[in-house]
């Protein structure tokens, strides 16, 4: 395995992160042979297989989609503007650093409102206004609480700042990696259906869906902003089985119902005809103390 150049660059709920060396040994073989040479990834929030997959195979094209508009842009921008966006982020970096702890949040909370004030959409062409909206979100991520994008009713981000002594507002070396490896990389924002349209032969396409609750108090999936119903995962699986006839490698990843009730069998249903692992991992979502711990994560392979 080689060493990361490039890493995630935002912080995001469900982040793969730790599962990473235990999925190197769930990924096809035929990614390890080099057969495979295009790499879907459509629910990509801060993508970390996509980089553990980009910089350790063979894979000449990357397909990374995702419904958050700004999402999106962030990703378009470190592609094509990366020089500029690293200096707008410099700015945010040295103003936020100077202040105390009380000047800090009110940083925070009045960028907050700036960024609320207007809406952007990444489906419209490409525009020098996305990058200082690509460094708002940015700076907003790295500096609030757990990097959870959070929408109140309105619409609005709300979640509140962080308490950080030292966040990482601008690693300029990750970026212009990141850029580089995005180079390679067709990005839109895109519903999860996208990939059909987009296949081609040779392809490996990892799933990471917005998880199913893991408790009916658990309000985890409101996190993503949408509301992932049970609905969008049978016409996930639906997608799973269409894209395995049409001889794709297919993987995919949620949270284990089982963590909550040992008789829930819904993706053992959806996916009976698969292979399903389960895994251990940690989730520190919650900001309750009880609901952090480590529960299960299941992975469903479309091959053995
Ligand atoms: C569990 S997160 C993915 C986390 C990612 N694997 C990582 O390492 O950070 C799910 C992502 O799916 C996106 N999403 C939600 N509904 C979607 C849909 N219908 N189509 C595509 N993306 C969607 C959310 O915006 C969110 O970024």
């Amino acid at each position: 395995m080689k060493n990361l150049k490039a890493k995630p660059f935002l912080k995001w709920a469900g982040g793969k992160s730790q599962l990473l060396p235990f999925f190197e040994q769930l990924y096809p073989l035929e990614l390890k042979t080099g057969e495979i040479k295009n790499y879907y990834e459509p629910f990509l929030g801060s993508g970390a297989v996509f980089f553990w997959v980009a910089q350790n195979y063979d894979v000449d094209n990357f397909y990374l989609y995702d419904l958050n508009d700004d999402l999106i842009i962030a990703y378009r921008v470190v592609q094509k503007d990366v020089s500029r966006l690293i200096e707008v982020l410099q700015c945010y970096d040295a103003s936020y650093r100077r202040l105390g702890d009380f000047e800090r949040k009110e940083f925070f909370y009045n960028e907050r409102v700036i960024y609320n004030s207007k809406r952007f959409k990444a489906d419209s062409l490409y525009s020098e206004e996305w990058i200082k909206r690509a460094a708002s979100f940015i700076f907003l991520n790295r500096t609030c609480y757990n990097g959870l994008y959070r929408l109140n009713s309105k619409g609005e981000f709300n979640t509140p700042a962080g308490e950080y002594r030292n966040p990482e507002i601008c690693n300029r070396d990750n970026l212009l990696a990141v850029s580089e490896l995005l180079k390679r990389a067709i990005i839109k924002r895109a519903d999860f259906t996208a990939v059909l349209e987009d296949l081609k032969s040779s392809a490996f396409i990892y799933f990471d869906p917005p998880y199913r609750p893991i408790s009916k108090t658990s309000n985890f999936k409101s996190y993503y902003n949408n509301d992932f119903s049970d609905k969008d995962q049978e016409k996930l699986a639906d997608l799973f089985k269409e894209l395995d006839r049409c001889g794709a490698r297919v993987m995919l990843s949620n949270s284990d119902p089982k963590n909550m009730d040992p008789h829930d069998d819904f993706f053992d249903k959806l996916y009976g005809d698969f292979n399903i692992l389960r895994v251990c991992a940690k989730r520190s979502i919650n900001s309750k103390k009880e609901g952090r711990g480590y529960i299960n994560e299941i992975v469903v392979m479309n091959y053995s």
